[in-house]
């Protein structure tokens, strides 16, 4: 009786929740363990096969961008950035167009590497987020999320990361953003 009172209260979460991920995204359901962390700790809208990896949200790796995590993850990305999708091809062009981009726009902030140690870093707070580490994680790979975070900027979280949408085209922002989906691999040869 219990596991099917669990069932049914599982069942109920993902019809009603803000977990609305096409239904092939979805893991299987089960009782106790994928859907814990069900709307407010996984809920990646695609990205089927990314799953896990939540309990390092709380990592303490995140830099300042925790608030920013919280609000996409119990919100969804905000309009009119809510179902983007990257349609730049993922392969050599992207990623040397967006380490250009990266190089000229980020460095100084989120660092050559990625780490969040760029020049102008120190004087920040909240801190520029590590995107090495972001880029290990499931919610880099929610196009919505970063081309959101990399258009408007912090400003709603009272952080130093500039709005990027009126100084950097369309293409330059998908650049950048498959790069940093890519594990920032120019940084990583110039190490
Ligand atoms: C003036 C400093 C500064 C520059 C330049 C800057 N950022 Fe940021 N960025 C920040 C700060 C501070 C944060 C953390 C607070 C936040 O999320 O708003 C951040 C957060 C982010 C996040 C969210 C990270 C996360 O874990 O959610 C992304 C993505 C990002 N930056 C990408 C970029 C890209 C791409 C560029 C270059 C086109 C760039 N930033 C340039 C300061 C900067």
């Amino acid at each position: 009786m219990k596991t099917s009172a669990v069932s049914a209260f599982v069942a109920a979460l993902a019809a009603t929740s803000i977990c609305s991920a096409p239904a092939e995204a979805q893991p299987q359901p089960q009782a106790g363990t994928a859907w814990r962390g069900c709307c407010g700790v996984t809920p990646w809208p695609h990205g089927g096969g990314m799953m896990g990896g939540g309990g390092m949200m709380r990592g303490g790796m995140m830099g300042g961008s925790s608030d920013r995590h919280h609000v996409a993850m119990m919100g969804g990305v905000p309009a009119p950035y809510t179902n983007l999708t990257n349609p730049l091809p993922q392969g050599a062009a992207t990623i040397k167009h967006g380490a250009a981009v990266y190089a000229a726009n980020c460095t100084s902030c989120h660092g050559t590497t990625g780490l969040g140690d760029g020049e102008a870093a120190r004087a920040l707070s909240p801190r520029p987020a590590s995107l090495a580490w972001l880029s290990n994680m499931p919610i880099s790979r929610w196009d919505a999320f970063m081309y959101w975070s990399v258009a408007e900027g912090g400003e709603q979280f009272n952080s130093g990361m500039p709005a990027f949408k009126d100084s950097l085209s369309k293409d330059d922002i998908w650049a950048v953003i498959g790069y940093i989906q890519a594990h920032l691999p120019a940084a990583k040869a110039s190490r």
